[in-house]
């Protein structure tokens, strides 16, 4: 199951000390249904902001956010957040915690119990089902929480910076496995990562933002094959080019606040 999401036109801003901060701007997005799309850019630059948006946590200043044509107008089963800590309830075992979200939605405990072994699987952690969240090393679980994600099969799974406390082994494996369980799924994933290798290495596509107001600086394809590693020389060379924009946008002064009397000013 998978949607398309389309972003219009899109500001958010915050309240500042005087007046209202721009943290997005103009930022417009068509996102196919199963497409992986990274999004790379600057500490700052809105990224968390973005995924805030489409989970619907937050609405928009200005312009619209819609899933397969709907406007968003507050959190649902149909999107889920995967974020860098892990999220486990500590009290839970690892069972209990992929299966955590389904007993919430109602689904009855057999079926509960089949779809939560079937994802243990996928992530290799079937042995680990009844250990605690404190028991697991931090690879496992991250795994634990892409399992319990998945399991809720959304159309839209939202990731913020997910592996990026893991060290880089582990990072590498969990590469490789997401790369399956979405291309066993065929979700809609859109991956926030400080990392421009692990975005070209995960994505269709990396969206490349600029700081002070977040705003969309490249659109960068990727058709590499899959599996794709993080230390391939051909995404190294893309890695390259996408940091050169990033570059660029600074020498042109993209990051440098605006002045003036707009009713917002720049982070
Ligand atoms: N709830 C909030 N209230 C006020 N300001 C906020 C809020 N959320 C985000 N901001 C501001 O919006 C800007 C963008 O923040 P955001 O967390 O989206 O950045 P980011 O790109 O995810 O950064 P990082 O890479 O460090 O996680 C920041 O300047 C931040 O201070
Ligand atoms: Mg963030």
């Amino acid at each position: 199951m998978s949607a398309s999401v389309t972003i219009t036109d899109v500001a958010q801003a915050f309240p500042g000390r005087a007046k209202a901060r721009l943290a997005l701007d103009g930022i417009d997005l068509d996102i196919a249904p199963g497409q992986f799309v990274c999004v790379v850019g600057p500490s700052g630059c809105g990224k968390s902001t973005l995924l805030d948006l489409v989970a619907g946590h937050t609405r928009p200043a200005r312009g619209s956010v819609t899933v397969d044509s709907a406007r968003i107008s507050g959190p649902g089963p149909d999107r889920v957040m995967v974020f860098q800590d892990h999220a486990l309830f500590p009290w839970l075992s690892v069972e209990d915690n992929v299966g955590f979200g389904l007993k919430h939605s109602g689904v009855p405990e057999a079926e509960r119990r089949a779809t939560v072994a079937t994802w243990l699987d996928k992530v290799g952690l079937t042995d680990a089902a009844a250990l605690h969240p404190h028991q697991l090393s931090g690879g496992m679980r991250q795994r634990a929480a892409l399992a319990r994600a998945f399991a809720m099969r959304p159309k839209v799974l939202l990731m913020d910076e997910p592996f990026s406390a893991l060290d880089a082994p582990s990072r590498d494996r969990l590469h490789v496995e997401l790369q399956q369980l979405w291309a066993d799924t065929d979700t809609t994933i859109i991956f926030v990562t400080h990392n421009v290798r692990e975005a070209i290495a995960l994505g269709d596509r990396v969206i490349v933002l600029s700081s002070g107001p977040g705003r969309i600086i490249g659109d960068v394809p990727v058709t590499l094959n899959r599996p794709r590693v993080v230390e391939s020389e051909r995404v190294v060379a893309l890695a390259h080019r996408v940091r050169g924009l990033l570059d660029e946008a600074d020498q042109l002064g993209i990051t440098t606040p605006r002045e003036g009397g707009d009713s917002y000013v720049s982070i």
